[in-house]
């Protein structure tokens, strides 16, 4: 992409995950720069400017809401994402447990998104190579939320989930209430986009 390309597509983020894994309040803390004590459950679309972003590229930050969206609102969007941060909650184990799952929902619907999750258990591979293009790959980035409540991390669990899945870009903890690591987390997300580091496409799987 050009400058100018980028400046007119704009990137897309999405926040996915169970609810009340905090969202919301992650995108909240971002723009406001402080933890916000009442949150609706779904945060209006916002574009950051891209003078204001690391990156210099405008981002559109878009939240989901199991509340508020059916899951058809939800593909729609995560078929217009460039990137789409699934949140967890570190003090929360059903939440970790729970991506797995999310993995399979969105996996589900792979035709209807055309995203490009590579997937390793024997069941879904050959659904994805039916379904998707080979060439596009939509980064994810694992986001542990509220790491103010424990003392231990979570990447325990998490590293394994990060092996077997090769469209995992990264991995982030971090708190909406004490404002640690969110910028930085949407940096990771920008930079996801723009300067992927996995590889774009499996070369043993072309024809
Ligand atoms: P849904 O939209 O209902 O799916 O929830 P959500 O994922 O958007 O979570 P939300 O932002 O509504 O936060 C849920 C609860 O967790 C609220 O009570 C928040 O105040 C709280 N919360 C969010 N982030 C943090 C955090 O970093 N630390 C702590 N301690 N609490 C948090
Ligand atoms: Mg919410």
């Amino acid at each position: 992409f050009t400058d100018a390309e980028q400046d007119a597509q704009g990137r897309e983020d999405m926040l996915v995950g169970e609810p009340k894994v905090g969202k919301t309040s992650l995108i909240m803390s971002l723009v406001s720069e402080e933890f916000p004590t009442v949150v609706p459950y779904r945060a209006e679309e916002i574009t950051i400017p891209a003078d204001v972003t690391p990156e210099r590229v405008p981002t559109h930050i878009v939240d989901y809401s199991e509340a508020e969206q059916t899951d058809e609102q939800l593909f729609q969007e995560i078929s217009k994402a460039n990137v789409i941060c699934i949140v967890y909650s570190v003090n929360n184990k059903t939440s970790i447990e729970k991506l797995t799952v999310t993995f399979v929902k969105l996996l589900t619907h792979v035709s209807l998104i055309n995203l490009s999750i590579v997937m390793v258990t024997s069941h879904w591979l050959p659904l994805i190579n039916d379904n998707t293009d080979k060439d596009s790959r939509v980064p994810l980035i694992l986001v542990g939320n509220k790491s103010d409540l424990v003392e231990h991390s979570s990447m325990e669990t998490i590293l394994p989930i990060m092996n077997r899945h090769s469209e995992i870009e990264t991995c982030v903890e971090c708190s909406a209430k004490n404002l640690k690591n969110i910028s930085e987390l949407f940096y990771y997300a920008q930079k996801a986009v723009l300067h992927p580091t996995g590889p774009l496409y499996c070369p043993e799987k072309k024809n």
